[in-house]
């Protein structure tokens, strides 16, 4: 469903259920990284665009303190107050919930009451859970008169699902699904938190490759890829492996565990790939663009080790399609999905003919679809 059909459906529902128009529509998108995988928590550099898939919220203002949402996606209600904020274990209002813990610490805020539904899929490494909490960000913060501060709000719902909800994510999702540009990917140094738009190369398409495979095991995994990144800052005596080139890394190999030196492998190429992939966006030069993405699931698969058989194998497909300039998995990895860069001209040929060959040789349904670069969580007043 495209994203006016969704803010309709919310709108409608938000009148059925309680008979007036909401006074504001709160939207986050959903979003897929082109290069720059494990970087953001060693403080390095990403390049992930936001996709015209969201959450949206209809919603008004409420007198008191309490916060309830209506999930159309979910077919349930969830509600809290904002003057005694409990974890209820797991689920999705553990996003908003968090969400209001980590922006209630520093501002004062209103209740609110909504309805929310999205077209982002879970799971599935497009940062559904990110998309959630900057939409009820964007809800907090129209209903208490808190100005928007994109970085702040990313910085606040990082900390929400690193303190909440518990997961040490890293910055990228919150701050791409903050702070996107239409048409453009985002160059964002994780470090300053500085970012610079980069238009995507005329006559070129993205498409998401959605494995039909989730990520199981990917807290602890992740959790222990990152570790060994700070276990490889810490042994090169460096903050993190932002600080780190790839020819001191190579004179420094012998002070490194051979598992340590392959991730740290990857983190410290990964870095000079981004920024070349952003250049070489910035030329127009797609054909650069993909080889820098080949060259990263190359290494995502061999020296961090977070694909699997199913990403690997619909990322060979795409690559073998002549109008593919490059294709690699995205997200955490372990499952979800891969994302390629193609010439727009033949996008829909290589959907199907990539759908086809990888249901043929996996046995399993994907779902392949171009996905535009869309604007950065935004909010709408319903007059
Ligand atoms: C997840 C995390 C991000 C980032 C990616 C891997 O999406 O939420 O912070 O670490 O994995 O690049």
């Amino acid at each position: 469903m495209n994203d006016n059909g969704l803010r309709e459906t919310v709108v409608r529902a938000f009148a059925e259920r309680f008979g007036a128009p909401p006074a504001f529509v709160a939207r986050a998108p959903g979003r897929v990284n082109l290069i720059g995988e494990h970087t953001d928590y060693s403080g390095g550099f990403v390049l992930p665009m936001a996709i015209d898939r969201a959450v949206w919220i209809a919603l008004r203002p409420r007198a008191d303190s309490r916060v309830s949402v209506a999930s159309l996606d979910f077919g349930e209600t969830g509600e809290f107050d904002l003057g005694r904020l409990e974890s209820a274990g797991g689920g999705w209002l553990e996003y908003v919930r968090g969400m209001a813990w980590a922006l209630g610490d520093e501002l004062a805020l209103r209740g609110w009451e909504g309805v929310a539904s999205g077209d982002v899929p879970k799971g599935a490494g497009l940062s559904s859970s990110a998309a959630l909490e900057l939409a009820a960000a964007r809800a907090f913060a129209a209903v208490s008169g808190i100005d928007w501060d994109a970085r702040r709000m990313a910085l606040l719902a990082q900390r929400a699902e690193n303190g909440w909800v518990g997961v040490r994510c890293g910055i990228m999702d919150q701050m791409i699904s903050a702070a996107g540009e239409a048409g453009h990917a985002l160059l964002i140094d994780c470090r300053s938190l500085e970012t610079r738009p980069v238009p995507l190369p005329p006559g070129t398409a993205v498409v998401v490759m959605d494995t039909g495979t989730r990520r199981g095991l990917v807290d602890s995994e992740y959790n222990e890829r990152r570790r060994a990144t700070e276990v490889a800052a810490e042994r090169l005596g460096v903050p993190a492996l932002r600080d780190v080139d790839v020819a001191t890394l190579e004179s420094r190999a012998a002070e490194l565990d051979p598992v340590t030196l392959r991730r740290a492998r990857h983190v410290v190429g990964e870095n000079e790939r981004t920024l070349a992939a952003a250049a070489a966006l910035e030329r127009g030069d797609a054909a650069e663009v993909g080889r820098l993405v080949d060259l990263s699931h190359a290494s995502l698969r061999d020296d961090f080790q977070v694909s699997r058989r199913e990403l690997d194998a619909i990322v060979e497909l795409a690559q073998a399609h002549p109008a593919c300039f490059g294709a690699r998995m995205t997200g955490a990895g372990f499952g979800g999905c891969a994302v390629a860069l193609v010439e727009r001209s033949a996008a829909d040929d290589f959907a199907r003919k990539v759908g086809d060959a990888y249901r043929a040789a996996v046995g399993l349904e994907p779902r392949v679809y171009v996905c535009a670069a869309a604007p950065g969580a935004s909010i709408e007043e319903v007059r």
